[in-house]
């Protein structure tokens, strides 16, 4: 459940109308709702109930410092995948000690600013990644912990573009060569093995990939015991999907509930970490645009809005599906089937195809589930400036991250003399 919601047929964010929001910041923003985070987020940490556990929000969902701080008051530890990611975390307040470093290239700076952080884990993809940090924690005197990531070869039955698990993908490693680096890291005075880690796609609205991908987790945890490697913890990744559609997802209770009654059937009571960001920030934000044209087109008919592919890169990039919606809702207009596109010089340019829309010029739409995967993945084509991002709480708003002016955008470039 989200906390975007109609009053007289005007579209709210929490108790802030949209159209108060668009007043004051302008449009393109996007609108996130406190409420929904920390309701998404909870809903996660009060599923495991009493078993020991680590939610690790994937900061690569959305990395706004207001939301990585709101999870930081709420005891949550980070999923990194940069250098960048990290001086995020900490600049949000958040514990780089309960952080987890995952990502096939990492860098030698990255990996040594994390040690010098004393990050929780580094989830090691390659064999050439451990010599490296090994090599890097001898330099520092620092013994750095590491779980490497499995990859389990199951189907997440999700686009192929953001499926992970499949032996063709370049995640992780398969059980035969990791066993090997986790017997070269077990004699390594400068690693510390601590746990077997797997993330096999994200958008997951099945829960059998899961299974499949956890029973060969747990042979392979029953592997390391037999080779006397002790670890403290699995880390399942994140990937759970959202509705953006008509999607029906497990809850994060029914995921949990599935791993929980594998594990024990198993006969395991490992502490497990998850990574999850799309399930915690996707649908507690919307991509606010006002309509700049209609154009009625030979064949379709377009909504010309101020937002777009920069913006919202998701339906070009995976055809990915994202629900438009009225912020004012009137009978007065007729609805009628539009492409919804936005200013940017590219046919891929759109946000939603054949939508029946009750819309005239002016007026505001909102792109729903627009809280992850969209504000981190902006860019300036066309020298169109970021978005404004606001947080909404209770009945006040917040500018969370204000929008790049134009002359920001060439900042650092020079002419030639
Ligand atoms: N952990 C690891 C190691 C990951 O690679 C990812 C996502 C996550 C956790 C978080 O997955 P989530 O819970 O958000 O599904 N841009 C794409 C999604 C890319 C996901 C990449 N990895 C999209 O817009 O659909």
């Amino acid at each position: 459940m989200d906390h975007f919601q109609y009053k007289d047929n005007q579209l709210f964010a929490e108790q802030v109308s949209l159209d108060e929001i668009a007043e004051c910041v302008g449009t393109p923003c996007y609108v996130y709702s406190r409420a929904t985070l920390e309701r998404h987020w909870n809903a996660f940490n009060d599923a495991f109930e009493d078993y020991p556990h680590r939610i690790c929000y994937a900061v690569k969902a959305n990395s706004n410092l207001a939301i990585l701080n709101l999870f930081t008051r709420l005891g949550s530890g980070f999923d990194i995948v940069s250098g960048g990611e990290l001086r995020r975390v900490i600049k949000a307040g958040g514990d780089p000690k309960k952080t987890i470093f995952s990502g096939v290239g990492k860098q030698e700076w990255e990996i040594r600013e994390a040690l010098e952080h004393d990050i929780d884990c580094f989830n090691i993809e390659s064999e050439g990644e451990l010599q490296r940090i090994s090599r890097i924690a001898q330099s520092l005197d620092k013994i750095a912990s590491i779980s490497v990531r499995i990859n389990p070869d199951v189907d997440a039955k999700t686009h192929p573009y953001i499926s992970t698990g499949l032996r063709d993908n370049k995640f992780g490693l398969t059980p035969e060569r990791a066993i090997k680096i986790y017997e070269q890291a077990s004699t390594d005075r400068h690693i510390r093995v601590r746990g077997v880690a797997c993330h096999i796609g994200s958008q997951l609205t099945e829960l059998t990939p899961y299974k499949d991908a956890l029973d060969r987790i747990l042979d392979f945890v029953d592997l390391l015991e037999n080779r006397g490697i002790p670890i403290d913890h699995i880390d399942f990744g994140g990937g759970l999907g959202v509705r953006y559609h008509s999607e029906k997802p497990p809850t994060p209770s029914q995921y949990w509930a599935t791993l929980k009654e594998r594990l024990e059937s198993r006969g395991h009571n490992l502490p497990v970490t998850i990574e999850p960001g799309r399930a915690i920030v996707g649908n507690a934000g919307i991509l606010l645009t006002t309509i700049n044209y209609i154009k009625e087109g030979e064949v379709s008919n377009f909504c010309v809005v101020d937002a777009g592919m920069n913006d919202l890169i998701r339906p070009a990039l995976y055809q990915a599906y994202q629900e438009i919606v009225e912020v004012n809702q009137s009978d007065r207009i007729v609805k009628k089937s539009y492409d919804v596109v936005g200013p940017v010089c590219e046919s891929a340019d759109f946000l939603g195809k054949q939508r029946e829309l009750a819309v005239e010029e002016g007026g505001r739409l909102a792109v729903r589930t627009s809280g992850a995967y969209a504000a981190v993945m902006s860019s300036n084509y066309n020298a169109r400036p970021r978005p404004a991002e606001v947080m909404v709480d209770g009945d006040q708003f917040h500018v969370v991250k204000e929008r790049e002016t134009l002359e920001s955008l060439y900042e650092g470039e020079h002419f030639i003399p």
